[in-house]
């Protein structure tokens, strides 16, 4: 049994009216290549509602690659993944129509793009960028929708007078904010990262993590998150996966990963971070 598989079986614990909690999320055996090496291979694990999994690797390791593959945006050349949506369905993702993997990624999931720019719609208002999401969900009352964009606003501490402001007119760091809202409003139950806070000062950086930190802890939420940032990593992730050259290295639980690397490459990037 791999120390990930020790793990999730430790995470299958019952609920107080005894129905055990099913995973959210199975990746069995991905791969996507795009030459030897490069991109992602044999990725395969389990992720429970609420919990949160970093990956972690140096640039090129084949990261973005599986995020994008995980979150039904890149086909694998082989593999299968299956989510649970809602309704308490299993399905298999690349089984399902290209407009139902769209759809899924704009309701039950998000995406937080490492650039604002791509994850927001920048021609239309703060409060229209949020409301999207409950539109198409079937929310169709200005009322409600005007409602629930300035408590996600509230909540990711932009003022509400910038409502019916162009995110241009924005600082990088609101405009990720922004994003988060964006994502968050439809209350999804799982949300892809990458690099959310890797184009940001220090100071915003700092700010945002802790945001992120609260949003995830009080919805629940279950994230993948792509980082090279181990401190990044550290704060957010319970778990990490540690890829090198397309391949997962290491996996297991976040501090003992950090504080006690196995593999040679691992320790390789923790002691570097250390350094000054
Ligand atoms: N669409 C593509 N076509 C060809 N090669 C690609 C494509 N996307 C990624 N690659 C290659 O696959 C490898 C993994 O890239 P990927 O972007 O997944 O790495 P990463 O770990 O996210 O890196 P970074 O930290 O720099 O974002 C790289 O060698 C990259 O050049
Ligand atoms: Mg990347």
């Amino acid at each position: 049994m791999s120390a990930l598989q020790a793990i999730n079986n430790e995470a299958q614990c019952n609920m107080p009216n005894g129905d055990a909690i099913e995973p959210l999320f199975q990746v069995s055996d991905i791969t996507r290549l795009f030459g030897p090496d490069k991109g992602c291979q044999a990725v395969s694990f389990e992720l429970y509602p609420g919990e949160v999994l970093g990956i972690v690797g140096e640039s090129g390791s084949g990261k973005s690659t599986l995020l994008n593959v995980l979150s039904g945006r890149c086909q694998p050349d082989a593999g299968t993944i299956h989510y649970r949506q809602s309704d308490g369905v299993l399905t298999d993702l690349y089984a399902s129509s290209e407009a139902r993997r769209r759809t899924l990624l704009r309701t039950e999931w998000g995406f937080v793009e490492q650039n604002p720019r791509d994850g927001l719609r920048m021609t239309v208002s703060a409060g229209a960028n949020i409301g999207e999401r409950l539109m198409a969900q079937g929310v169709r009352n200005y009322g409600t929708l005007r409602t629930e964009s300035l408590r996600w606003l509230h909540q990711v501490e932009i003022d509400a007078s910038r409502i019916d402001d162009l995110p241009r007119t924005f600082s990088g760091g609101m405009q990720q904010r922004l994003q988060i809202a964006r994502n968050l409003v439809s209350h999804p139950s799982l949300v892809f990262m990458d690099e959310p806070t890797g184009g940001l000062d220090v100071s915003v950086q700092a700010r945002l993590l802790d945001m992120l930190r609260a949003l995830v802890r009080d919805l629940g939420l279950a994230v993948i998150i792509v980082t090279h940032d181990l401190a990044v990593a550290r704060l957010l992730a319970d778990r990490l996966m540690v890829m090198r050259r397309s391949r997962v290295v290491e996996s297991g639980l976040t501090d003992q990963i950090l504080d006690d690397p196995q593999h040679p490459y691992t320790q390789l990037l923790v002691s570097s971070v250390l350094q000054p």
